[in-house]
């Protein structure tokens, strides 16, 4: 065996051959770091493979193992996949090792658990456990960072389940670098994807974003798993979303809705009641948000005010700001209305991230409002805007009218749909826009 050695990215996974103080693929500075790989220079004789055909495949991945916690089971496809591994990042005091306590104490009914720790002390685990109510003889906590330590006491123990938290201070003494640098983190994933494929145990694996989303290390170690969850939500706020980015054995952007509370986080069944706590105004406007196969209301909230600066200010939460910038553009050129010397602020109720395009409208909207001072009655929107002021189509009406008149609301602006497989209920009325002078007609 000889070592190849080349340098790597911890950012966007580029591979050079020779070390870059800027990586030259994404920029970052002081990212690359070396990489060594083990080399077989021998040509081995490997044994016969079956090379089956594609109708011969069976298609049962095994029973899932259901954790018990409905909002987890559902991001995952209906529960875990025997022998698979699935990775749960999220930024530092998301709520990671506390959701992931909850779900290996609802898992340990079916089995013991094994819950490794490279972050924290026993006793500190044990402490949060005892705050979280949780008591299971079957649920093992291990403070061990070696990760070949662990794996090689497991055998004798059969759990059900391996948590693993987290990679980035798990490590291989196989390896001398340090823990959290990309080879260990690699190492230490693929140690236990392998763990999991050789045993069906399946692995949960933490992992730690940097603040620019990415999965500190490696992107690389997307790839390595069946499942990559993020868990999401403003550190001001008490909701939690757990939303599938890549699953092997299910749909992605599911989502699945938590609450924060002392006791630990709480499955939220039904997340628009809960996304609209509050009352709405009479200048609210509903925006209804697919979230993989569910619809979840949320409310579009805006402020338009003078301005004391020279650069007006753009802020959002829970909107890309340069869809808002986009809006505003949009606005200007095709409505005539002006936000020059105004600053703007906007924000989703609850913190919900909103990634489709189908947000434009309701954005409009309620920009116009807070901009005009016009109260319009609760309303709801949806819809995509072009640049030219059109307004354009956007996947699934039915389940989203649906999901709004569930909640009462009687006046719903959408794109003008050739058909609508929906009676809507009585007194609700459907305005079919083409363009966003027409939708800011119809809140007049
Ligand atoms: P923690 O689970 O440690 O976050 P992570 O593992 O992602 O870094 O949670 C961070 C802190 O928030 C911790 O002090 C416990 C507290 N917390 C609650 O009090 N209630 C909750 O429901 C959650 C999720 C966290
Ligand atoms: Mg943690």
């Amino acid at each position: 065996m000889k070592r190849g050695i080349s340098y790597v990215c911890r950012e966007c996974g580029f591979r050079t051959a020779k070390w870059l103080g800027k990586c030259p693929s994404c920029g970052t500075f002081d990212s690359i770091e070396i990489f060594e790989e083990k080399v077989h220079s021998t040509k081995r004789n490997f044994p016969r493979i079956e090379f089956l055909s594609i109708d011969k495949v069976d298609f049962s991945y095994g029973e899932r193992l259901k954790t018990g916690i409905n909002e987890f089971d559902s991001v995952l496809g209906g529960g875990i996949v025997p022998g698979s591994a699935i990775l749960i990042s999220g930024e530092p005091g998301i709520g990671k090792s506390t959701l992931l306590l909850q779900v290996a104490n609802s898992v340990s009914r079916a089995g013991s658990v094994i819950y490794v720790t490279g972050e924290e002390s026993f006793e500190q685990v044990a402490l949060r456990a005892k705050r979280l109510g949780i008591a299971s003889d079957r649920l093992f906590v291990v403070a061990e960072p070696n990760i070949l330590k662990v794996l090689d006491n497991l055998e004798r123990e059969n759990p059900v389940l391996l948590i693993a938290d987290s990679v980035q201070t798990l490590y291989s003494d196989e390896l001398d670098s340090p823990p959290g640098s990309l080879v260990q983190v690699r190492e230490v994933a693929s140690r236990l994807v392998r763990f999991a494929k050789e045993t069906t145990i399946p692995v949960i694996m933490i992992g730690h974003i940097t603040k620019e989303g990415s999965i500190a290390g490696p992107k690389l170690l997307e790839h390595l798993v069946d499942t990559v969850i993020y868990f999401e939500g403003d550190q001001q706020n008490f909701f939690r979303i757990l939303r599938t980015t890549k699953n092997r054995f299910g749909a992605t952007d599911e989502i699945g809705v938590f609450e924060m509370s002392s006791s630990g986080l709480i499955p939220v069944s039904n997340p628009s009641a809960a996304f609209l706590a509050n009352a709405l105004l009479d200048n609210s406007v509903v925006y209804p948000a697919l979230e993989g196969t569910r619809v979840i209301l949320t409310e579009i909230q805006s402020i338009v005010s003078p301005t004391f600066y020279a650069n007006p200010r753009r802020t959002s939460s829970g909107v890309d700001p340069i869809r808002l910038s986009i809006i505003v553009a949009v606005l200007e050129t095709r409505a005539g209305i002006s936000f020059s010397g105004c600053d703007i602020f906007l924000t989703t109720s609850s913190g919900l991230k909103v990634k489709e395009t189908a947000v434009d409208l309701p954005l409009a909207i309620s920009l116009y409002l807070s901009l005009s001072g016009k109260k319009s009655g609760v309303l709801a929107a949806f819809g995509e805007l072009g640049l030219d002021g059109s307004v354009r189509q956007i996947f699934q009406p039915e389940l989203r009218i649906k999901e709004v008149e569930r909640f009462g609301i009687k006046k719903i602006i959408i794109p003008d749909y050739d058909r609508i497989n929906h009676k809507t209920s009585e007194g609700v009325e459907l305005i079919r826009v083409k363009s966003l002078i027409e939708a800011l007609e119809a809140v007049e």
